[in-house]
């Protein structure tokens, strides 16, 4: 009797000892990284239809730290400040567009200085975004990457309200509506409790 019940609790205890060990080994931590990515990603791109499956493995993949996320809320906290980092790269490329090009169509100059205003509030928000997100206020980090996402929306229209012109920002402003996607995918995962078991494979 004595030992049977032992041997019934004290093998499984003994291989989830195990199993621990075994997933905290520096090899482990990647090939796990690497499925919580892909996990995350997939969940992504279900919720959310505009969102490409690849652009959102490969950024998170290409992230640094991402290589260090052993769980969703890190992973969430990563993807926002690829988000912040991209804004602010952006920013920087519309600011060179605007002293560049001295003869630029005065159409096209005034949408990417609304671009400009617009990315410039965008990197304050993304800034708000991440302090929101670790104190764990999550409806106004939801609120502050919808904005974000909104402001990437905004400025690619406001090109498209003249027939013939094209605008130069298209990939960029698709970058940053992407990235926002998926930080507010993790975000609202986190948000409503999904845990990264119940993501399916
Ligand atoms: C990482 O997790 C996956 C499933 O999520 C598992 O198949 C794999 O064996 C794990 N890798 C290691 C090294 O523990
Ligand atoms: C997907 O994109 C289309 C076109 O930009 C938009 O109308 C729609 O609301 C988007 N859907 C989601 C879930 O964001
Ligand atoms: C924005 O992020 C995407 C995805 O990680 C990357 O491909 C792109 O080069 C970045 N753009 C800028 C301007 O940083
Ligand atoms: C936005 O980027 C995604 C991922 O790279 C791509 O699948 C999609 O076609 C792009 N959309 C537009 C409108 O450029």
């Amino acid at each position: 009797m004595r030992l049977r019940s032992s041997s019934s609790f004290g093998i499984p205890l003994f291989l989830s000892f195990f199993l621990l060990i075994s997933t905290s080994t520096s090899h482990g931590l990647t090939a796990n990284t690497s499925s919580l990515i892909r996990k995350t990603c997939k969940k992504c791109a279900q919720t959310d239809p505009n969102l490409s499956y690849n652009f959102c493995v490969t950024s998170l993949q290409a992230a640094p730290n991402s290589h260090c996320a052993n769980n969703l809320r890190q992973l969430g906290r990563i993807s926002i400040k690829l988000l912040g980092r991209n804004l602010t790269n952006s920013r920087s490329y519309i600011k060179e567009l605007l002293t560049k090009n001295k003869r630029m169509e005065p159409f096209v100059r005034s949408c990417l200085q609304d671009c400009l205003d617009l990315y410039s509030d965008a990197i304050l928000t993304g800034r708000q975004a991440i302090q929101d997100y670790k104190a764990k206020r999550y409806d106004d980090s939801n609120i502050d990457v919808s904005s974000i996402m909104d402001a990437a929306t905004t400025c690619e229209d406001g090109f498209r309200e003249k027939e013939g012109v094209v605008s130069p920002l298209t990939k960029r402003n698709n970058d940053t509506f992407q990235l926002s996607a998926i930080s507010l995918s993790i975000i609202n995962m986190i948000r409503f409790n999904l845990v990264v078991s119940d993501l399916g494979e």
